[in-house]
């Protein structure tokens, strides 16, 4: 699979590479060296950071080391839930191209969906946007009535939702929601943060096809039209989730839709979208 080849056209024109390297957790100057290097040796072109992984200053650091020039990558980061509102957000994301040491950014996303800063942190966005600070914005966790919602205020609507999304989560109506508004879904912990690797039904499929389970199931999502960023920081395996140059048959991809069971590995966005933050408040 090529960089060139293997884009995704989202709403506002942009081409988006389908395969991202998540970097969740890769969290020293040498893992972030080296996943970031074997990353772009492989092929990726796509890195999702966040505000809140505390690492944009690495990726930013690995980035110039590596003297990879701006305009061969796309670079996604997210606006925190502290970061949230207009101002916070405006100054949050001058902060962040300061970490990441660029002058723009190809994606920014709404971490989280929270009420009580929902409009104005939307509106910030789309000011980043006409000020040529960031190319595309979107959001990240947002369910069907966050979009919704959105929708009644926003002049512009995202072109990424990036959502939880594996074989024991498969988000079927989410997906479908986000087709139907131009919206495309990318899913995050793609391998459902390692739990599905083990599953007996998808170890045989891949066995099937000489592929490791975790190929198998980046090419079910992208069969499916979504975007990926799975996380890896061992060189091979980041070459290994790279290679997808393999088809399923619909029938496949269908067995693979009905093992949904809706299980999470991260937070209910609706619970998110109520406290105002990923976790519950501490009572002193
Ligand atoms: N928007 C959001 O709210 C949100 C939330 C969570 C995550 N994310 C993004 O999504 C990215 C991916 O999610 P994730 O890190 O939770 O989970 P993931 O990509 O589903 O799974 C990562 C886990 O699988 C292992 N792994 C990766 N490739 C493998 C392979 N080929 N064979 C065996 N094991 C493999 C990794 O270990 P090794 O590193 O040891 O290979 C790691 O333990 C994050 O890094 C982040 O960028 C976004």
């Amino acid at each position: 699979m090529t960089a060139e080849l293997d884009t995704i056209k989202l709403a506002d024109g942009t081409k988006m590479p389908t395969v991202g390297l998540g970097t969740y957790l890769i969290n020293t100057p040498e893992l972030m060296d080296t996943s970031i290097k074997a990353a772009y040796e492989a092929g990726y072109r796509l890195f999702d950071t966040a505000q809140l992984y505390r690492n944009e200053d690495l990726l930013g650091d690995t980035l110039t080391k590596l003297g990879i020039a701006r305009d061969q990558i796309f670079i996604t980061s997210k606006v925190a839930e502290i970061s949230q509102g207009y101002d916070n957000a405006i100054a949050s994301i001058d902060d962040s191209l300061t970490r990441l040491k660029t002058p723009y950014l190809d994606l920014v996303l709404v971490h989280w969906p929270v009420h009580e800063h929902f409009f104005e942190t939307w509106k910030a966005l789309e000011q980043l946007k006409k000020d040529g600070k960031v190319r595309s914005i979107g959001v990240a966790n947002f369910e069907m009535s966050h979009l919704e919602l959105l929708k009644t205020q926003a002049e512009e609507m995202p072109v990424v939702n990036q959502v939880e999304c594996h074989p024991y989560m498969s988000q079927k109506s989410l997906v479908q929601f986000d087709k139907e508004n131009d919206i495309v879904t990318q899913a995050w912990s793609p391998l459902g943060h390692g739990a599905v690797l083990d599953d007996p039904m998808l170890k045989k499929m891949a066995a099937h096809h000489n592929v490791s389970v975790a190929q198998l199931v980046l090419r079910w999502h992208t069969m499916n039209g979504l975007a990926v960023v799975p996380k890896s920081a061992n060189p091979e395996r980041i070459k290994e989730n790279y290679q997808l140059d393999f088809d399923l048959t619909e029938d496949e991809v269908d067995m693979i839709n009905i093992m949904n069971r809706n299980q999470r590995t991260g937070r209910e966005p609706e619970l998110v979208y109520e406290l105002g933050k990923q976790y519950k408040l501490r009572k002193h």
